[in-house]
């Protein structure tokens, strides 16, 4: 059996366009969606993603103000400056890309952001929004991932997801949120001691560790549902994900490649949160 390819790319245009749509609806009642990204210091991926961020804005008819500023920056002034962005009215979403410079606490400035404006989903008031089921900002990889599994038509409810990372950003909200779909959900992780005995029984399993081939075909049930979260690079410094593609695509009855899989849903689905940040402003 080959695996259907779950097309990223594809399902973020979609997601795009609809998101342009109810753009030009608020526009047409004097609102303009507005994102804030702050970049601190030079490291040269995150440069490469915000600008992504940023121009992601502007496909949509959304306004984006990028502001960057030197690794030298002091935690009070990124911290004055949320305050100010949480206080400007044509400001809808704010992020601060992350990894911060060590000398600035990350989650002193992730519960600066007002809970209405952030958009990454990381403040606790919207993890928490999550933990008990209430309407708040999901992060945007694991709420990317869930319109991925989405696609396939396959219902959750009573299916075993395996999780596998259990970071505050990836792999705790992606539980969750399989979870909150009725799924039986199990997340592994590196004190995990055989990985494959839960993957094996997994009708679906969500990636998310940083280590290439963590996911190879002996680990996965025939027709699972494989999310591939990882980003990272091979032998020949070809970007790949944590799982053996080529292997776990004759196993899976439906996979997501990397690239053009969940990063694809990343952008699109903060493009949506900024959006609904301004429809909830509006309403
Ligand atoms: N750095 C890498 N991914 C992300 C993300 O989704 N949000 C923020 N703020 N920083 C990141």
């Amino acid at each position: 059996m080959t695996a259907q390819l779950i097309d990223g790319n594809a399902l973020a245009t979609r997601t795009r366009a609809q998101v342009a749509e109810r753009v030009q609806v608020l526009r047409s009642r004097g609102v303009l969606p507005g994102l804030a990204v702050i970049l601190v210091g030079d490291d040269p991926a995150s440069a490469v993603y915000v600008r992504h961020k940023v121009a992601d804005c502007e496909s949509v008819g959304m306004r984006s103000v990028l502001e960057r500023y030197p690794a030298t920056m002091t935690e009070a002034d990124l911290l004055a400056r949320v305050r100010a962005l949480n206080a400007d009215d044509a400001v809808h979403g704010i992020l601060v890309q992350m990894p911060l410079p060590r000398h600035i606490d990350p989650q002193q400035v992730i519960t600066t952001i007002s809970p209405a404006k952030d958009v990454d989903g990381f403040h606790v008031a919207n993890a928490g929004a999550l933990l008990v089921g209430r309407p708040g900002f999901k992060a945007c990889t694991p709420y990317g991932c869930m319109k991925l599994i989405e696609t396939t038509g396959v219902p959750l409810r009573g299916k075993h997801a395996v999780v596998i990372g259990r970071s505050n950003t990836v792999g705790k909200p992606m539980a969750l949120m399989l979870l909150q779909s009725n799924a039986t959900v199990t997340i592994c992780h590196s004190g995990t001691p055989d990985l494959a005995v839960h993957t094996r029984s997994a009708d679906i399993v969500v990636a998310a560790v940083g280590r290439r081939d963590t996911v190879r075909a002996d680990m996965v049930k025939p027709g699972a549902i494989v999310v591939d979260v990882g980003m990272n690079r091979n032998d020949a410094g070809k970007l790949c994900g944590d799982v053996d593609f080529a292997g776990v695509r004759e196993v899976a009855g439906w996979i997501t490649p990397v690239p053009g899989g969940v990063g694809p849903m990343t952008r699109a689905m903060l493009l949506v949160n900024t959006l609904e940040a301004a429809e909830r402003r509006t309403d």
